[in-house]
């Protein structure tokens, strides 16, 4: 997508110095646009742990790439064991992670020593191209539910979402974004709720910065804003994206999503999840009880972080000695979610529904 009218994927090999690695540092928008080099896979895996990149589809690409990296050192099986072990380790809870790094690691452990690198390097870029038709077609179905909303109410149509899963989470398009850039370019009317989402601010940092980027109409509020705004029919549909999601259709997400999920049932609000079918975590079906939730540093909730004196700057909210709990995701049950898009199309959050669309699962799973 663009940033001032210059089209970026968030990732790709350096163009003078394919030993390198970029991505645009997320920690930094929307303030600064800062280019980051990536030179080693030590460097990848603390790239995602620090969230210079960060997003479900992102990371896993971000992984794809530190393999790639992993091989220009030394393609030997240990080594690239010890890497893919790292990189998994990265971030707990977005499964994308460890399906690119498998998906990956198994091409390269049959191929001779010599010729992995050039493997490694043709599945990242196959991953990264993957994941932006597979956002394309997200957009393309869930396009279908904007346009026929707004064939129905004949006016702007509302959409909330929460953190950010647009472009910036994935290589292109986004997932809970690419149905909403697929109804601009189609000249439906739109507006986007962007929750701030605390405690780091994806929404009004990242999501808030597309939306400009892309001349979205849009507004921000604060992340308990929903539930008011669905009581009183100012939003059409909520689309958020997902980490994980179980072979019955529950999905985590960035924490607070499940309370939206509620007071959009509450409201007889349609609740959709935008996603890749990398992030469906076949063996896996309660996700309350199964889902790794990642937790993250107390310091993300004590503090908040500004643009202030053209630097980012940390301040302090809460008292010192106030203990703070930072769990990064939850979950919200399929019972809650009224369908899902994937790039096949959009299918009933269950079983049954996923493997309507995905049926090669059936036999896979047993
Ligand atoms: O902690 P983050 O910023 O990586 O969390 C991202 C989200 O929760 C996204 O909504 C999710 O990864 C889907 S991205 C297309």
């Amino acid at each position: 997508m663009k940033i001032k009218d210059k089209h970026y994927h968030t990732i790709w090999v350096k163009e003078d110095d394919a030993k390198v690695v970029q991505v645009i540092d997320q920690r930094l928008l929307p303030h600064q646009l800062v280019i980051h080099d990536i030179n080693s896979p030590e460097e990848a895996a603390a790239a995602i742990s620090d969230m210079v990149v960060r997003g479900a589809p992102l990371i896993g690409v971000t992984a794809a790439y530190g393999l790639y990296l992993a091989c220009l050192r030394n393609p030997a099986e240990d080594q690239l064991k010890t890497v893919a072990i790292a990189l998994k380790e990265a971030r707990p809870t977005a499964v994308n992670l460890a399906w690119a790094v498998d998906t990956v690691m198994e091409e390269l452990l049959q191929e001779e020593v010599g010729k992995r690198t050039d493997t490694a390097l043709a599945a990242a870029e196959r991953i990264k191209a993957d994941d932006i038709e597979i956002c394309r077609m997200i957009g393309v179905h869930g396009l279908e539910l904007i346009r026929n909303l707004y064939q129905k109410k004949q006016r702007t149509i509302n959409i909330l979402t929460h953190c950010n899963a647009g472009w910036l989470a994935t290589v292109d398009w986004g997932t809970a974004t690419s149905p909403v850039y697929h109804a601009m370019q189609e000249g439906i009317p739109v507006h986007v709720w962007v929750d701030e989402t605390r405690p780091r601010n994806q929404g009004a940092n990242l999501t808030a910065y597309e939306m400009v980027q892309q001349g979205v109409p849009h507004t921000l509020i604060v992340d308990n804003t929903g539930g008011h705004l669905m009581q009183h029919g100012m939003v059409d549909l909520v689309i958020v994206g997902t980490d994980r999601t179980t072979a019955q259709g529950d999905v985590a997400n960035k924490i607070g999503t499940y309370l939206k999920a509620l007071a959009a049932k509450d409201n007889d609000v349609p609740f959709y999840v935008a996603l890749p079918s990398s992030t469906i975590d076949w063996e896996l079906k309660d996700g309350v009880k199964e889902i790794p939730i990642e937790q993250r540093s107390a310091e993300e909730v004590t503090h908040i972080s500004g643009w202030a004196n053209d630097q980012l700057q940390k301040v302090r909210l809460s008292p010192e000695g106030t203990p703070a709990a930072n769990y990064g995701f939850d979950v919200t049950p399929a019972r809650l979610v009224t369908e899902l898009i994937t790039e096949r199309g959009i299918c009933e959050a269950s079983e049954e529904g996923l493997l309507s669309i995905f049926p090669e699962r059936a036999s896979a799973n047993g």
